[in-house]
């Protein structure tokens, strides 16, 4: 078992305020609420694979590690903004985000064990491949060196969960089937999490009222923000991770054409979006 990082790793000392790009600011704000959030998504994978306890050891682990990419983005976020209040604001989104499923689902909502697993191989994969583009881009030495970590962690909680794949007894579904939930789960990624998240970290308590929530310029503020980091690279390397979860191969002409389709569709929404959106006052 390989040995893991912990917040004193991390170089804080290097920290350089001259550094900061007042949007990653707001990204990683965002992130860092996310990512402490999960040991509500630990509670339903035990329930999903509840009568495999060899599943329960990893997923604490997996857990775990999610808390503390939360904790160390939470830590630099509030050296970065000394406005921001990771407790509260988590407080906040804790309150705001309930995910039906958390609170009622006793199987999988994705029909199946397999289908559950190639879910969180898409969200590994692109938090693995949001951090490398985040360390790239990112100047502040503090925040790289996070990121950096991060994205090796995401990676190989991505290799754990297509791992765990092999290891089910069940059939696996059928191409277009796994096609189907890697396609949903990332359309997913424009629901309410990120949108509440981005709201909770950026607006503060007190100006709750003027700027009310709003998913879509809450999704609108993130991507622009965001989208803009990608490289080539990184977008064709999440393809590649996904296609290899639903059972292709990285290296067949259907992944090498999707990537490339992707990377396009990245460039032509950065064009779309302008300049990064900022949340207004209704
Ligand atoms: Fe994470
Ligand atoms: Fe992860």
């Amino acid at each position: 078992m390989r040995d893991h990082w912990t917040l004193d790793t991390i170089a804080w000392e290097e920290f350089d305020r001259s550094k900061l790009d007042p949007n990653l600011v707001k990204l990683m704000k965002a992130a860092s609420l996310v990512e402490y959030n999960a040991t509500d998504y630990v509670e339903y994978l035990r329930k999903v694979f509840h009568n495999q306890p060899q599943v329960m050891a990893i997923l604490d682990r997996w857990g775990a590690e999610e808390v503390q990419h939360g904790a160390a983005l939470g830590r630099w976020a509030e050296l970065a903004d000394p406005t921001f209040n990771f407790k509260d604001s988590f407080a906040r989104f804790r309150k705001a985000y309930h995910p039906p499923h958390f609170e009622n689902a006793d199987g999988s909502v994705r029909g199946s064990r397999i289908g559950e697993l190639i879910a969180r191989c898409v969200v590994e994969c692109g938090t693995s491949s949001g951090y490398t583009a985040i360390r790239d881009a990112a100047e502040e030495p503090v925040l790289k060196q996070i990121a950096g970590l991060v994205a090796a962690d995401e990676f190989a909680h991505y290799r754990l969960f297509l791992d765990l794949m092999d290891t089910q007894a069940e059939a696996k579904p059928g191409f277009w089937r796994r096609l189907w939930i890697a396609k949903t789960r990332v359309a997913e990624s424009e629901d309410d999490e990120l949108a509440t998240a981005y709201y909770c970290a950026n607006v503060p308590a007190h100006r709750e009222h003027e700027i009310k929530y709003d998913r879509d310029a809450c999704n609108l503020a993130y991507q622009s923000s965001m989208f803009r980091h990608y490289r080539r690279r990184h977008v064709e390397r999440a393809v590649a991770m996904i296609g290899k979860a639903i059972g292709l191969h990285p290296e067949s002409n259907f992944i090498k054409l999707g990537g490339r389709a992707v990377w396009e569709f990245v460039r032509f929404r950065v064009w779309r979006f302008g300049p990064v959106r900022e949340l207004k006052v209704a």
